[in-house]
């Protein structure tokens, strides 16, 4: 599995309403046909939030919801982007000179992030221009990884137009660092997922190697998505990046207390494996290391015996660096135990008992307890949807992707599907109709897709 590479598919344009109409908006933009047709799915994470960053694996699924570009490799070295939604504002620049833009990154940055990993990967000194005219239906700032998709998408788009080649476990992890270049310090689910997401199939993610491994969802089950209708970009706020620098925090401290050399020490998975502890002993150590009350910087300074100059320069990344309070104990704990249930789930997956669906709810609604207890990632309303898709039938319900807004996902008994999606709607949508954005509201049952694919025309070849 390691070295396959993203497949190609040749498909007859003409059968597909999405790709046709997006090949006759291509002529009508750049007056020529595509060369080639890419897309990557979104994700949905079924189980493990916030752990990837922390070295821990995750259990996500690829969504239908894509993007999908038309693509036309060309000789004059700029790059033309353009958007099937209007309200997406055309973008070209050179592709010798990329500027990525953090401070208000616009939709064509995430697509730069691809491109500049790809060519950075192979160094190219020549890499070629492109015409690309881009579709996409994931809604966006939804906690289903529209950006992602499109670092992925991209990344893909400047391979092949370059005619080079890589492996889905490598452009996954090509594209996870790039994605870093908008400011984010995200981990690598949303793009392992997209280039390794198959039909049919969650996988349980595991990282250092990345690897995946197929989980048979237990049959007669649906997985359900709402969105809240909350938008939460987590490029526009601090809120993502201080949860990664709080548990880069609790691994240093954990590090020092255990007398490992805590400066190396990144992420909370190197800490455990060090010392050879199991995740429930890790649990019984955050309650021996840590107080509950929230640590200040000076504090932090002390402990690890810096000075605060050292603490925002060397450890903290940039739009952190005046976060005045680090909840290290709370975000420890519900790492350790999300990486716990995470491996629960899996293995109740795998040994299929018979009260199989209850066994996964229950998981799922302690995942969104500690979410929103312990690592505050959620928002009023998201609670209020878990509890309502809950009421009418889910037997679990969680928040899914970085939260603070963005989609709930709950697994369904599929014979209750019917009932509960005409009762959240109208629990949900309809009776807050005034203050939820109409275009904005989502909710159906998914299935898991597959990963990120090339499309040739067959009478091009
Ligand atoms: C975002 C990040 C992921 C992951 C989730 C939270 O989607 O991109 O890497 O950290 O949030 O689980």
């Amino acid at each position: 599995m390691a070295a396959e590479e993203p497949g190609t598919r040749l498909i007859q344009v003409a059968e597909h309403p999405r790709l046709l109409k997006l090949k006759e908006m291509f002529i009508s933009k750049f007056g020529s046909i595509p060369e080639f047709y890419v897309r990557a799915p979104g994700r949905v994470n079924l189980i493990g939030e916030h752990i990837d960053y922390c070295g821990y694996a995750v259990l996500p699924m690829a969504v239908e919801q894509d993007i999908l570009i038309a693509v036309e490799p060309v000789k004059s070295q700029t790059l033309h982007l353009t958007n099937t939604n209007p309200k997406y504002l055309d973008f070209s620049t050179s592709v010798n000179d990329i500027h990525i833009d953090k401070t208000n990154p616009q939709w064509h940055n995430y697509f730069l992030c691809g491109l500049k990993g790809i060519q950075e990967h192979f160094n190219l000194k020549n890499p070629t221009g492109m015409n690309c005219l881009l579709d996409g239906i994931i809604p966006p700032s939804s906690g289903l990884s529209s950006s992602s998709a499109l670092v992925c998408c991209a990344g893909l788009v400047t391979l092949r137009a370059n005619k080079l080649s890589l492996s889905k476990v490598e452009l996954a992890e090509i594209c996870t660092k790039s994605e870093r270049y908008i400011g984010t310090e995200g981990g690598g689910m949303d793009q392992s997922i997209s280039f390794l997401g198959e039909e049919g199939k969650a996988k349980l993610i595991e990282f250092n190697p990345l690897r995946a491994t197929d989980v048979q969802l237990p049959s007669e089950t649906s997985f359900v998505i709402a969105n809240s209708c909350v938008e939460m970009n987590k490029a526009a706020t601090s809120h993502f990046n201080t949860r990664v620098m709080e548990c880069r925090l609790a691994a240093k401290f954990l590090a020092k207390y255990k007398g490992l050399e805590w400066n190396k020490a990144l992420c909370l998975e190197e800490v455990q494996v060090t010392l050879g502890l199991s995740l429930e002993e890790m649990l019984l150590l955050v309650e021996e290391v840590f107080h509950s009350e929230p640590y200040s910087p000076e504090e932090v300074c002390s402990y690890l015996e810096i000075s605060l100059e050292k603490l925002k320069t060397t450890i903290l990344c940039k739009n952190t660096q005046d976060v005045l309070v680090f909840k290290l104990y709370q975000r420890a704990k519900h790492v350790f135990s999300e990486a716990a249930r995470v491996l629960q789930f899996q293995k109740i997956c795998e040994e299929a008992p018979a009260n199989a669906i209850q066994l996964l709810g229950d998981l799922m609604n302690q995942s969104h307890r500690s979410c929103r207890s312990l690592y505050e990632c959620s928002c009023p309303e998201l609670d209020r949807l878990v509890d309502v898709c809950r009421q009418f039938g889910a037997q679990g319900s969680r928040l899914t992707g970085a939260g603070w807004g963005g989609c709930a996902v709950s697994l369904v008994p599929t014979d209750k599907l019917p009932d509960l999606l005409a009762n959240v709607q109208e629990a949900y949508y309809q009776s807050n109709k005034g203050t939820l954005a109409v275009e904005k509201r989502c909710l159906f049952a998914t299935k898991p897709g597959g990963g990120a694919l090339v499309f040739l025309e067959a009478q091009t070849m």
